[in-house]
């Protein structure tokens, strides 16, 4: 009796060991859930999104939802659509065509009714959002012939919807795009046939979002082994930004913030943070005087042509960005970067006193004011002038008429 007693409780001490034992060692590998590979690059490396990253950098995580990054491309929902869909407030009335904007089981879709002759019908289902929505939303239609990007849009200043930027007051041919578009707006897609030409992908291989591997590179790799390692592992499977020359860390940044570069050498998907940007593009840009830079989208020529970067050694994007926060409107956490160079003895603001406070010390204010963009319109209706889009300027230096603003 007693014999089999012990023979039992051997028993369950051995199966509490194996058991153990077992979880121990699968561990790693039951914690999570498996990696999905949303696209691969062309140099074979795995994207995995975002979501991926929560379980060890959750603090980033969190604050990079909440950015113009994370949010400027997404597949459209009713709900991620800004503009109304109630009748009188959905519609974009043009010279020969009305453009609406309506529902169907629960799918939007754009609505072109032509005016006269044939008075033909049609519809464009809406399938990707372009646009945080800070400024404004453009969408895109997924047809058997390709990518296209739709005519109406949603403009936040005005509430309302609009004919997209630059398009004519009459219904436009759908306007095809492909890597040159999509290159600022999501983390990487490759059309079907490689050409950065074509307008063809398969929309579910998108990577969407300017997210964490944008910057970072595609992350299949480093999330496997610091998975199976817990962090012990030290990886070379990222480039640490921190560690890269000072032009390098720019061009991740330039690569989407340089303007409209020149045709492209390779495919810009093919740019990797780490990798000289003028390999890639052409800025056609940098000979031109800083006065005649388009304020939309070229942070990068603004800057570098300002005294505050050809005067200091060290400066970057990063200086006053923290790429990981949403950090719009924080005009005192960005004064106190302009304080951190501009002290006592260095060049100070020789502004009078009462200036200064009248514009309560906010040195972007004056130095760095919203400007209207030349290149970035939009017609409100079909008979206004084509009203400019604003944009912070990043040419850093003295604007008088700021001065004496409200
Ligand atoms: C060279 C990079 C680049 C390309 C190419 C580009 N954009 Fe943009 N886009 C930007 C940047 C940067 C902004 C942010 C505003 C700024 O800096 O002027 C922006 C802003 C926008 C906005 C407003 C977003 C918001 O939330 O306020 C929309 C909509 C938009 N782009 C649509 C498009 C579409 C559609 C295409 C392709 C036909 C396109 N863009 C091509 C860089 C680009
Ligand atoms: C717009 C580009 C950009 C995006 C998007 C981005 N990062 Fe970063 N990240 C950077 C830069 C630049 C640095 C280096 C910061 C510095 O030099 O001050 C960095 C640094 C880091 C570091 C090093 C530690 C630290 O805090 O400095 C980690 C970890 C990191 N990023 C993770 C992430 C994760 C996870 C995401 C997405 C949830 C993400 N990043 C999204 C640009 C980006
Ligand atoms: C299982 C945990 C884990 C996951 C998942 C993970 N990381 Fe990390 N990551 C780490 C650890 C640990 C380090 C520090 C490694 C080191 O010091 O070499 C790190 C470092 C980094 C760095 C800094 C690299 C450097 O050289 O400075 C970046 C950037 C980064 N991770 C991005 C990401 C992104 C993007 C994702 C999601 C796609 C992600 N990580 C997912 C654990 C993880
Ligand atoms: C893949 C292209 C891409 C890269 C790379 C990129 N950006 Fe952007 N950035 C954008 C686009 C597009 C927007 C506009 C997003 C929107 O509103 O829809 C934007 C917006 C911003 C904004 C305005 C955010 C706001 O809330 O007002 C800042 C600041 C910014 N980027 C800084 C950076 C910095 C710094 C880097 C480099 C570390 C960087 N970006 C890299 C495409 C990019
Ligand atoms: C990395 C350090 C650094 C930062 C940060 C910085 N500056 Fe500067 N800035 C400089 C240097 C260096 C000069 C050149 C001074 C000289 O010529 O003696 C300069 C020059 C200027 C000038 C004169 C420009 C001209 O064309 O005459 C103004 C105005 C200015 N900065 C404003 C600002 C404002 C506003 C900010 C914050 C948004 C800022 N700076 C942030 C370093 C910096
Ligand atoms: C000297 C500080 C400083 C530096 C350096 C700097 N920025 Fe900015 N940036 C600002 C300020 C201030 C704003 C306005 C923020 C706001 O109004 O919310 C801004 C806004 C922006 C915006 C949004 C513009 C708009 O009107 O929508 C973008 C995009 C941007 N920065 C990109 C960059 C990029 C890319 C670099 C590097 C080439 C860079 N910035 C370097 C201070 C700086
Ligand atoms: C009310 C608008 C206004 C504000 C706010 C303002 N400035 Fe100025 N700043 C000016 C004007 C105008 C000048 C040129 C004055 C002159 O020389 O007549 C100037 C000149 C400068 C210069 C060049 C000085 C020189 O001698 O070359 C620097 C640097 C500067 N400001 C930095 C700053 C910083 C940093 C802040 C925030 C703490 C700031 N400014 C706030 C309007 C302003």
């Amino acid at each position: 009796m007693k014999k089999k007693i012990y023979y039992v409780l051997g028993l369950l001490v051995i199966g509490f060991i194996a058991v153990k034992l077992y979880n121990y060692l699968s561990g790693p590998f039951q914690r999570y859930s498996d990696v999905k590979v949303i696209a691969y690059h062309y140099n074979g490396e795995g994207y995995v999104g975002s979501a991926t990253c929560t379980e060890c950098h959750k603090d980033i995580y969190e604050s990079h939802l909440e950015t113009a990054h994370f949010n400027t491309s997404t597949l459209t929902t009713i709900d991620n659509i800004h503009g109304s869909f109630n009748e009188g407030e959905n519609t974009v009335s043009l010279m020969d065509a009305d453009i609406s904007i309506l529902e169907k089981n629960g799918k939007p879709f754009q609505h072109a009714q032509i005016k006269y002759g044939d008075h033909k019908v049609l519809d464009w289902s809406m399938d990707i959002t372009i646009g945080s929505g800070l400024k404004g939303q453009s969408y895109l239609t997924n047809q058997p012939d390709g990518l296209f990007q739709l005519q109406a849009s949603y403009f936040v200043p005005t509430d309302s919807w609009i004919n997209s930027p630059n398009y004519t007051n009459s219904l436009n041919p759908l306007r095809p795009v492909n890597d040159q578009c999509l290159k600022c707006h999501v983390t990487f897609a490759k059309s079907s046939n490689d050409n950065i030409n074509s307008n063809k992908y398969d929309i579910s291989k998108i990577a969407l979002g300017v997210d964490c591997e944008k910057c970072h590179g595609p992350a299949e790799r480093h999330v496997r082994l610091q998975r199976k390692s817990n962090g012990i592992l030290k990886d070379t499977t990222l480039i640490g930004l921190k560690s890269l020359s000072r032009q390098q860390r720019l061009d991740v940044c330039a690569s989407c913030h340089s303007g409209l570069r020149s045709n492209q050498i390779q495919n810009p998907f093919k740019f990797l943070p780490g990798d000289t940007l003028s390999k890639f593009s052409k800025n056609f840009n940098s000979l031109r005087p800083s006065t005649s830079l388009d304020v939309h989208g070229n942070q990068f020529g603004l800057l570098t042509s300002s005294k505050c970067f050809s005067k200091s050694e060290q400066m970057d994007c990063m200086t006053c960005h923290d790429p990981h926060r949403n950090q719009r409107s924080q005009n005192a956490y960005f004064n106190s970067k302009c304080i951190t160079c501009h002290q006592q003895n260095k060049t100070t603001c020789s502004v009078s006193e009462s200036k200064m406070a009248a514009m309560n010390n906010d040195c972007i204010q004056c130095h760095m004011p919203v400007i209207p963009s030349k290149s970035m319109q939009v017609q409100l209706t079909k008979l206004d002038k084509a009203t400019p889009i604003g944009v912070r300027t990043h040419y850093i230096t003295i604007y008088p008429e700021e001065t004496t603003k409200d």
